[in-house]
């Protein structure tokens, strides 16, 4: 098929992108930024890569009648919780303002298909044992309300006949695939590179709060691996194109690691210790997001190939560069 990958440069995106590229699909990759000067990274052939704004409804429905694109992979969006808090406008203007965008467009060329990146922002603050979907949506920060919206749109359009979607809750990305995608943001926010750099700098990390209820006081997530969650990318694909009904899905591995965990896998990988000093915590934070994987498993046949933190750890030390 042939796939439009929106923020296909990005930790994520990349992942996608080859993956996609890798199972036979033609990849277009269209992206803010020029992917060029990333070096090694997206050299597949069969990925072109564009330079576009998603909010830019007419150049989107160009770009999809002349690459005679079959389906969608959205990925394209703002996606640092804390910098939502502060400056909610530019999370809804990018995260909302381009998914209606994004999906005219597809609307006017006639392209059916999405697979979206939601998020488990989407529940909010919720409890200690694995969310299933059904769970209550109720997002506790403005990127996550963001995210629901644009669920809730799909939602509509599915109920119109006018597309037919997955939408991916995606849990943390986090570990790196070799010669495809390391995890780097600007600024970077995120646990795992925040932590390398501090290991690298001798600066310590900053632990955001250190008395939440999860056992060591720290704040607990469910960490996916970046290559198991492009994969997932690819069945939901695989599904739509077979005519499967549209789903919202979590990509998950159903096993959570406290902040101080992930600090000591990282030192176990990196075999010296990572600074680190105790912080407030962080706003629009929650406490614990731990995702069950079973629907995926059921409706997609997809299961994590490194759902051990260990695992994740070290690919993020292997390809690391400070
Ligand atoms: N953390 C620290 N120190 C840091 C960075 C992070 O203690 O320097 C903590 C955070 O407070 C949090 C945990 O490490 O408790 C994980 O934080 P990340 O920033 O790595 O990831 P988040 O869980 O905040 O965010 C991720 C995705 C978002 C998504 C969110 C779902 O990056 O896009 O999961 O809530 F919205």
């Amino acid at each position: 098929m042939n796939v439009l990958v929106t923020g296909a440069r990005g930790y994520i995106g990349r992942a996608v992108a080859h993956r996609l590229a890798d199972a036979g699909h033609a990849v277009v990759g269209f992206d803010l930024a020029p992917l060029v000067e990333e070096g090694p990274l997206h050299t597949a052939s069969s990925i072109r890569q564009l330079v576009g704004d998603v909010r830019d409804e007419e150049g989107l429905t160009q770009t999809l009648q002349d690459h005679a694109v079959d389906a969608v992979v959205h990925l394209a969006g703002k996606i640092v919780v804390s910098e939502s808090v502060t400056e909610p406008l530019a999370y809804w203007d990018h995260n909302v303002g381009g998914g209606i965008a994004l999906l005219k467009a597809m609307v006017a060329a006639d392209v059916r298909q999405i697979v979206f990146s939601s998020s488990a922002a989407v529940y909010g603050e919720v409890a200690p044992e694995p969310i299933a979907e059904q769970h209550r949506r109720e997002p506790m920060n403005p990127y996550g309300r963001t995210k629901l919206t644009m669920e809730w749109m799909l939602e509509d359009l599915d109920r119109a006949g006018a597309v037919h979607y997955v939408a991916l809750r995606y849990f943390n990305a986090a570990g790196a695939v070799p010669g495809v995608t390391v995890e780097r943001h600007h600024p970077e926010t995120h646990l795992i590179p925040n932590a390398l750099t501090a290991a690298a700098s001798g600066r310590p990390l900053k632990i955001f709060g250190s008395d939440y209820d999860t056992g060591d006081g720290t704040a607990m997530r469910d960490y996916v691996h970046v290559g198991d969650l492009a994969d997932a990318h690819r069945v939901a694909l695989d599904h739509l194109a077979q005519g499967g009904a549209s789903l919202a899905l979590n990509v998950a591995t159903g096993l959570g690691y406290t902040v101080a965990e992930v600090v000591a896998s990282l030192e176990r990988a990196l075999g010296r210790p990572v600074p680190t000093v105790a912080a407030d915590r962080r706003p629009g934070d929650p406490p614990l997001l731990i995702g069950r994987g079973t629907a995926i498993r059921e409706h997609l046949g997809w299961v994590p190939a490194h759902p051990d933190l260990d695992d994740i750890t070290k690919s993020a030390v292997a390809a690391h560069r400070p």
